[in-house]
Formats: C-alpha cells, structure tokens, sequence
C-alpha cells in the first residue's frame, strides 16, 4: 500500500510517499518569507501551502518514479495546528481524494510526532519518554505503546522555543532565535546571570517558560550585561528546566530510553546536558524533529495495519486538542 502524507499544521509545507513502512521520497519547504516578521504569519503560511504543495506534490511523485495513479490513500495532517495552515492541507488532499477515489486519512499532529521516532528506529521497545520541544508546543509524553500515550505534562503558557524566539526577538535578533541564542551564547557566560528555572521544584511535569521571557526582558532593559551573556544564561535556565523534568520523568517511569524530538531538538547544549545524564537517549534526524509528512504518512500506514481509522471523509481541522 502507498500511502501519500500531507503536513501543513504551521510553516512546513510537507509532502511525503510511504510503503512497506519505508519513506520512498518526501520534501519539506520552510517557509522563510516569515523571517521578516519575526514570526509565523498565519494567513500567509496559508498562502503559501496553497501555492507550493501542488509542485512539491508533483516532485516527491517523481523522486520515487511514481504517479497519482499508484496512490492508494491519502493522510494529512487536521490539527492540531493553525486553522488556516490546516485547511489548506485538508483542501488540497480531500481534492486528490475526490480525483482519484480512494481514502482520506485524518492524523493528529502530536501522535504523528510520537512515533515518528520508529522511522527510523522500528526495534525500539516500549515504554519511552518523548520531549516535544517546538515552538507550538514543550510537552512530556509517556509512550506506553504505539497508539497507548499518557501526557505527563506541558507548559502552561510559552513553549520554549517560543521563549528562544522571543528573547532574540527582544535583542534584536533573527527568527527562527533559537539557532540565533545558540550562536552567540557561545561567547557569554552562562553562569553570569540567576535566571529562574520556572516550576523547577514542583512535583508535576509541567512547565512554564513566560515569567523567563519576562526576566529577560528586564534584564535587557536594565543594560547592565552584554546581549552574548544574556544569551547564554537565558539558554541555560531553559535547558536546565527541560532536563529536570525530563530526568524525573524517565526515572519514575523507569523508561527504557528517551526521545527528543521538536526544533528544539537541535540545541547543542540540550543535547550535551542530556548526554550527561545516565539515560539511553534517542536523537531522531532532525528532519524527523521538526515538521514533517513522512510522519504523517507513516502512521497512517501503521493505523491502516492495526485497523485503527473510520474512513469518514467528512473531518475538518482543530486547531487546539489532544490525541484521539
Ligand atoms: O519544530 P519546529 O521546527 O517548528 C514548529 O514549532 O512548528 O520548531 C521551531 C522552534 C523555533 O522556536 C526555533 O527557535 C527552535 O525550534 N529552534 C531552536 C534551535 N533550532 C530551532 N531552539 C534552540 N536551539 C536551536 N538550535
Ligand atoms: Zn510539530
């Protein structure tokens, strides 16, 4: 069975071709028409999904030397997500269903990331810990089995990549920030400054990164430190908040290893810290990480198998909601 994956939940514009549980060719288009706003702007990453995903859906087709008639169903993304982003996704795959008369699978955003990790690792056991770190979301997740999930905790108000994005945003610098904080964190102290560690010593898995944002807009306020040495403790207090939980986590669930996934993912010092830990840790590829139709079309495949989906093609997007 091929499965064609649509993902356009934010500002990735995905498109992915899945088989025999191998991706045979997929693409993912950042777009970077945002970085001049600073943000995701969502009418526009609404647009541009529209624009782009008949000509990426065109490509991945002919990666894989095959064509629409070789399809048997299709999966994409409804939510949660940007309601516009959504339904222009939604749009696009209902019609290639209605074309050609096969099924339509909704897939949630979250699951696809959970289990995105047995892309490319299938022997991987049950029960694991998954760190979602973007900048939509900063949720623990206790993955008992695939389809079996337990949230343990999330943040109550910024994710933390939205925290990265809006300190740099403060000192002026690019977006997406957290590449950006990472860059110049490099030549600061991150010891220099206290910055809290929100909720650190509570006794849930939850997390809260807005009264950090706002220490930071003090401090860069009060310009008594260098924007490299804000960076740097800025970036430390996030980390260590992510690893306290993650480590109580992984040690009360006794899991056997842990994933982290989400653009976050990609921070060095995360990544070093979590090293240092005494866990067996998982870093899926990055493009894995982030945003992706490889994922969608891989659960799909894997829900087909399990006899997990009503095949109801009358579903619409949410932009805000759990696994169902
Ligand atoms: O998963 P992702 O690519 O997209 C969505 O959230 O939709 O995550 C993007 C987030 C942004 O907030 C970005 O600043 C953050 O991931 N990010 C990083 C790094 N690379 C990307 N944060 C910290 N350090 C990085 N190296
Ligand atoms: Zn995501």
């Amino acid at each position: 069975m091929i499965i064609l994956g649509i993902e356009t939940s934010c500002d990735e514009t995905g498109v992915a071709l899945c088989s025999d549980f191998k991706i045979l060719s997929s693409f993912t288009k950042t777009q970077s028409i945002h970085q001049q706003y600073g943000g995701v702007v969502p009418e526009i990453a609404s647009r541009e999904h529209e624009k782009y995903l008949p000509s990426i859906t065109k490509k991945v087709l002919e990666d894989a030397n095959k064509s629409f008639k070789d399809i048997d169903a299709i999966a994409v993304t409804n939510g949660p997500g940007l309601m516009g982003s959504l339904l222009s996704g939604i749009s696009f795959a209902k019609g290639i269903s209605q074309a050609l008369n096969i099924p339509i699978i909704p897939i949630n955003h979250l699951e696809a990331h959970l289990n995105s990790v047995f892309i490319e690792h299938a022997e991987l056991e049950a029960p694991f810990i998954n760190l979602l770190v973007s900048g939509g979301h900063t949720q623990l997740w206790l993955v008992k089995n695939m389809f079996e999930y337990e949230l343990l905790g999330e943040t109550l108000d910024d994710a933390c990549g939205e925290a990265f994005d809006k300190g740099a945003k403060k000192m002026n610098l690019n977006y997406p920030g957290g590449p950006e904080i990472e860059k110049i964190a490099k030549n600061g102290d991150m010891n220099l400054i206290n910055f809290p560690r929100p909720m650190i010593n509570d006794n849930t898995f939850n997390f809260s990164f807005s009264g950090l944002k706002t220490a930071l807009i003090n401090c860069v306020n009060d310009n008594k430190y260098s924007y490299e040495d804000i960076a740097a403790s800025y970036q430390e207090a996030i980390v260590d908040t992510l690893i306290s939980k993650f480590e109580k986590a992984m040690n009360q669930y006794s899991a056997n290893s842990g994933i982290i996934c989400g653009g976050v993912a990609a921070n060095k010092r995360l990544r070093y810290k979590l090293d240092k830990l005494d866990q067996k840790i998982i870093y899926p590829s990055m493009k894995y990480c982030t945003d992706n139709a490889d994922m969608i079309a891989f659960l799909a495949l894997h829900k087909v198998n399990n006899n997990k989906i009503d095949f109801d093609k009358d579903f619409s997007a949410y932009s805000r909601g759990m696994i169902v």
